[in-house]
């Protein structure tokens, strides 16, 4: 069986270039409009706790402005919580935050800190807010999140990006079986982080992912090619290495 990826189009590093300056341009809005229709089936951004891109104000125009659904990135603080409240978005993914880190560096301890991430999984939840946890491919987290009632996991693929042959190889594999374990608990499973035109086929060809989360590269490689052409060509990236996949089952 096929099924339809999804590519949630993470916006955050729009909002870096334009805070690079102050003002308005480039404005991830109207980042996040190109994004749908170049193909984007959600658009994802981090409010992080230091504001360092997507502000406050931002999320608002979001919520408001983008047909698109929201997945709104959060670390699991009262302050995200209100604003995810607030904001109802159509999703929260609930990630590990330090403030000296540059980027999302490993996946959220969900088994370490199942007592502190119950009350935000409930909340959200019974906002009617789908919660998914950024977690590393490890059976003990996903069975962590299971445990939380979170519906969805998103798969760190960070590791496996920054790796190359053998390594990578094995990284690929602990996605797999991740993604396989995922669904043998009944979670949907999602992934992102790092993915590139050269990373994502492998990620894209696993039939029980279903969405991917891919900012970074988009942004950079935009710089090149433009944000349109960027998001289309990983689109058909993400299409072609799915419906290979899906071909090589059914023969
Ligand atoms: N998914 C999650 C949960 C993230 O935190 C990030 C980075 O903000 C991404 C996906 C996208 O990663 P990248 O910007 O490296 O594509």
């Amino acid at each position: 069986m096929k099924r339809h990826l999804r590519l949630g189009v993470n916006i955050d590093h729009v909002a870096t270039i334009r805070n690079a300056r102050g003002g308005r341009h480039p404005d991830p809005v109207r980042a996040a409009r190109l994004a749908q229709q170049a193909g984007a089936d959600g658009i994802t951004a981090h409010l992080r706790e230091d504001r360092r891109h997507i502000s406050d104000a931002d999320i608002a125009r979001l919520v408001r402005d983008i047909e698109l659904p929201l997945n709104f990135e959060m670390a699991a603080t009262p302050e995200m919580l209100a604003i995810a409240l607030k904001h109802k978005p159509h999703a929260a993914c609930i990630v590990p935050e330090k403030r000296e880190e540059r980027t999302t560096e490993g996946g959220l301890d969900a088994a370490g800190f199942v007592d502190q991430l119950r009350p935000y999984v409930a909340k959200l939840s019974e906002a009617g807010i789908r919660v998914s946890l950024f977690v590393e491919a490890s059976p003990r987290q996903l069975d962590a999140a299971k445990a939380l009632g979170a519906p969805v996991v998103e798969i760190h693929t960070g590791s496996y990006c920054e790796h190359d042959g053998a390594d990578q190889a094995r990284e690929l594999d602990r996605i797999v079986k991740a993604a396989a374990h995922a669904e043998a608990i009944g979670l949907e499973c999602h992934a992102g982080h790092g993915l590139s035109f050269d990373t994502v086929a492998p990620i894209a060809a696993i039939d029980t992912i279903v969405e991917l989360n891919i900012g970074h590269f988009l942004v950079g490689e935009a710089i090149f090619s433009g944000l349109d052409s960027a998001i289309r060509r990983m689109r058909a990236l993400m299409d072609k290495a799915r419906a290979q996949a899906a071909g090589e089952r059914s023969a």
